[in-house]
């Protein structure tokens, strides 16, 4: 006992010298950690070094079991970092990602019907992320109403947050992103999430406006980040939207941390649609000059080619960080073709002088899986992707052979050890010059 209260000090000392201090500019206020704030992994990381095949690298990850474990950059929480098994995009899964140490936390943008900004993945998601549909006032509302299956037609909905007020969204509850395509009844229709995730927290998650996401990661113990992604409305959102612009949308994301007297440099504003990040460079170039331009542009081989070959554009165009799909930047190589290496965008983005962020780990099902179900992040490795362990094999190519800055995550406690354990502590944003 006295051993353990001796190391726990030794721990708390080296947690908070070891916070990064890195992005503050002068004379800001430094968020003092509370003293009794740890970072907690969990078993998950143990679980993963555990089912690797001796290597070198399970060496070094073993070595780094007892940590210590503080924030890093490097570690981006994906919908909040919780989001395996926790309702994506609540309080309760940002909390979580910032529990296993995500130092970079993400709410994605989109907008209610009286133009209030909200935490939401997709516009028109709310009938599988929350229980909307659970609500007939609200139901109601929605694009297409509930339609029950019927033997030979799935279940049917889309509920989007532009068909409610911000005040009525605020009145729902998150919940994993599922359907039952079987539901006779909206009840039936709340489940159906996949076995490797788990519906222990449907318990009515929080949900966010961008307004409280910033004071929730702002609260935060330990210097804290935010990447706010701008959706691209689907089709059944045209826009402009009852007059209202893409162009003032995305201004209007930048402008909500501007009125909040956010630090430029805890910024990381993301999106696919390459004038929104255009915008941001030409009329907010302290957010713009680190914006993360998100590439899913090469979803097939001729497109992947014209990806790679469009990346010098982009950087001539003042992109500085792009971040596609982490299977774009892994290929299989080697001698015996046998060997995740880095892929031809890879390649071509370092030599283009891109930064490279990518997205998402712990996405996945569990690894056996990925060749037989055509798994997405693991598409272009998947003839050597066997067990659970050889995720840090594939982190540790990104990481040490790609060079990326940082990764978005469902888990965050699984990227934290390993950046942890290799000193990494993500993108420094007062490095990039407008
Ligand atoms: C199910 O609904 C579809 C579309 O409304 C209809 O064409 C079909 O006949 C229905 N099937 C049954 C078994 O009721
Ligand atoms: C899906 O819906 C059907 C029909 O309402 C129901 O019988 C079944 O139990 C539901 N499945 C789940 C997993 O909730
Ligand atoms: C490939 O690129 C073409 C031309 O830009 C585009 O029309 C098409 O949708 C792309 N395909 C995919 C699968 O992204
Ligand atoms: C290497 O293996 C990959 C994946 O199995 C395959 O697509 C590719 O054609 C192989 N390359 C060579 C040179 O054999």
């Amino acid at each position: 006992m006295f051993f353990y209260k001796l190391a726990m000090t030794a721990l708390l000392a080296n947690y908070v010298t070891a916070l990064p201090q890195r992005g503050r500019t002068p004379g800001q206020k430094p968020s003092t950690p509370k003293s009794d704030y740890y970072i907690s992994l969990g078993p998950r990381p143990y679980y993963l070094v555990n089912d690797m095949t001796p290597s070198p690298l399970k060496d070094r990850l073993e070595s780094c079991e007892n940590g210590p474990f503080s924030i890093t950059d490097f570690s981006i929480g994906h919908r909040g970092g919780g989001t395996l098994q926790i309702p994506e995009a609540t309080v309760e899964s940002t909390t979580a990602g910032a529990r296993m140490g995500a130092g970079v936390l993400e709410c994605d943008v989109a907008f209610t019907r009286d133009r209030g900004l909200v935490c939401r993945h997709s516009l028109c998601d709310l009938h599988t992320t929350t229980n909307i549909l659970l609500k007939p006032e609200l139901a109601a509302k929605c694009s297409v109403p509930f339609t029950p299956a019927n033997g030979t037609r799935p279940a049917n909905a889309l509920c989007c947050t532009s068909d409610i007020t911000m005040a009525e969204y605020m009145t729902l509850c998150g919940k994993m992103d599922s359907f039952n395509a079987s539901a006779r009844n909206p009840q039936d229709y709340q489940f159906g999430t996949p076995n490797w995730r788990t519906e222990l927290y449907n318990q009515c998650g929080s949900l966010m406006s961008l307004d409280s996401f910033i004071t929730l990661v702002d609260s935060l113990p330990g210097h804290r980040s935010f990447t706010p992604e701008l959706k691209t409305p689907p089709s059944t959102v045209p826009m402009p939207f009852n007059g209202y612009t893409q162009e003032q949308y995305a201004s209007d994301m930048i402008e909500a941390f501007i009125r909040r007297g956010i630090d430029p440099n805890r910024v990381w504003a993301q999106s696919f649609n390459p004038p929104d990040v255009f915008l941001w460079i030409n009329k907010y170039p302290q957010f713009g000059k680190h914006s993360v331009y998100l590439d899913e542009a090469g979803e097939t081989p001729a497109n992947f080619t014209a990806a790679v070959a469009r990346l010098p554009s982009l950087a001539a165009q003042g992109v500085n960080i792009v971040a596609p799909p982490m299977q774009y930047l892994l290929t299989v190589g080697g001698p015996n073709n046998n060997t995740i290496v880095p892929s031809a965008y890879a390649i071509g983005a370092r030599a283009a002088g891109l930064d490279i962020i990518t997205w998402t780990i712990e996405r996945s099902p569990p690894l056996a899986r990925v060749a037989a179900t055509r798994d997405y992040y693991y598409s272009t490795i998947a003839s050597v992707i066997r067990r659970d362990g050889q995720l840090y094999e594939v982190l540790d190519v990104l990481a040490r052979q790609v060079g990326i800055k940082g990764i978005f995550s469902d888990w965050s406690a699984t990227v934290t050890y390993y950046a942890n354990c290799f000193g990494l502590e993500g993108p420094v944003a007062a490095d990039y010059k407008p």
